[in-house]
């Protein structure tokens, strides 16, 4: 397909000469041995492996506009731990641009990719009051995950980062107890990105995990030796039964060369509100909402380079 729109921060519909020219390399002077820019104070803090964010009020709240955002501050402190100013993170599944954002605010170069046209167009717009003294670029491409590699080449990213589309989680009508009683206006509507048959929120998990698999086999070699690859994924329940996405996750990208380093556990129970009564009094069902794992992979090191 002919490159239709090229705005300033956003790419529709690529053409043919896809390859991005993004610097790759970190404009700090630390030193090559150091995975970030953190002073050893900095560092300490991110040793806990419990988090806890707030949403700032350049978040994405409304659900009309991205059904599922995570907050600026969680984006920024990934891209803080795990790349340094200069370098390129990529988000394969961008969303509102949050990733870009924080990327933006951080001095790191960053590319995202969402199937939806309207994402890739707030994107732009959340990017669009960019300081004049901040040399990084932050592009959106509304293309699939699958043809990033088409995007960027080997060994040039740092980070990558993204929260996916939980399986087919969004994709029934919201029915909680919650949002009844606030007569809430998500309430009985089905909060999908869209129904396009390559939008992975629309897969059962057995698929999803494949698709995952596929979709992170053919990041792995954009990756530099030793990069990161940091996914933000829930457990869900259905129809009475604990989906575990985390560990088909971790199961499918070992298979797939990647290395599990660490799991964080992002502590919601702030930002979670009205909480409803589940399963009392015969069924312990914890409420998922109020923790999301962090899984942190690496691409291993090649043998000899520790
Ligand atoms: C959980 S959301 C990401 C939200 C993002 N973290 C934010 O803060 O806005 C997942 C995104 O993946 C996109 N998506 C689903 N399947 C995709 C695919 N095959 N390729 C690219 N994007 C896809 C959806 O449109 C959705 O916006």
């Amino acid at each position: 397909m002919e490159k239709t729109t090229v705005q300033k921060n956003s790419i529709m519909n690529s053409g043919t000469d896809k390859k991005l020219k993004l610097n790759y390399r970190r404009s700090c002077d630390c030193q090559p041995t150091h995975i970030n820019c953190m002073t050893a104070k900095e560092w300490l803090k991110s040793q806990l492996g419990v988090w806890e964010f707030y949403y700032e009020s350049r978040d994405i709240r409304d659900k009309n506009l991205h059904p599922a955002t995570f907050p600026i501050s969680l984006a920024k402190k990934i891209i803080e731990l795990f790349s340094h100013e200069g370098e390129i993170v990529l988000d394969p599944f961008v969303g509102s641009g949050t990733t870009l954002v924080a990327a933006q605010d951080t001095n790191r170069n960053a590319v995202g990719f969402d199937l939806n046209p309207a994402y890739i167009r707030l994107c732009e717009s959340r990017l669009s009051n960019q300081n004049i003294f901040n040399k990084s670029k932050q592009i959106a491409i509304q293309d699939d995950a699958r043809s990033i590699q088409e995007y960027l080449d080997n060994d040039t990213i740092s980070l990558i980062w993204t929260s996916p589309p939980y399986a087919n989680l969004l994709n029934r009508k919201r029915k909680n107890k919650s949002r009844r009683d606030r007569k809430n206006e998500q309430f009985l509507k089905v909060e999908q990105y869209s129904q396009d048959e390559r939008d992975l929120g629309t897969y059962d998990i057995d698929k999803w995990a494949i698709e995952m698999g596929n979709i992170y086999d053919k990041l792995l070699p954009l990756l530099k030796d030793k990069g990161h690859c940091v996914i933000n994924v829930p457990d869900m329940w259905w129809e009475n039964k604990r989906i575990t996405l985390h560990i088909a996750l971790v199961e499918e990208l070992r298979k797939r060369g990647y290395e599990l380093r660490n799991t964080i556990i992002w502590d919601r129970r702030n930002i979670v509100n009205n909480i409803g009564i589940f399963g009392w009094p015969s069924n312990y069902i914890t409420m998922g909402t109020t923790f999301e794992y962090l899984l942190d992979f690496w691409k291993p090191p090649i043998k000899g380079n520790k």
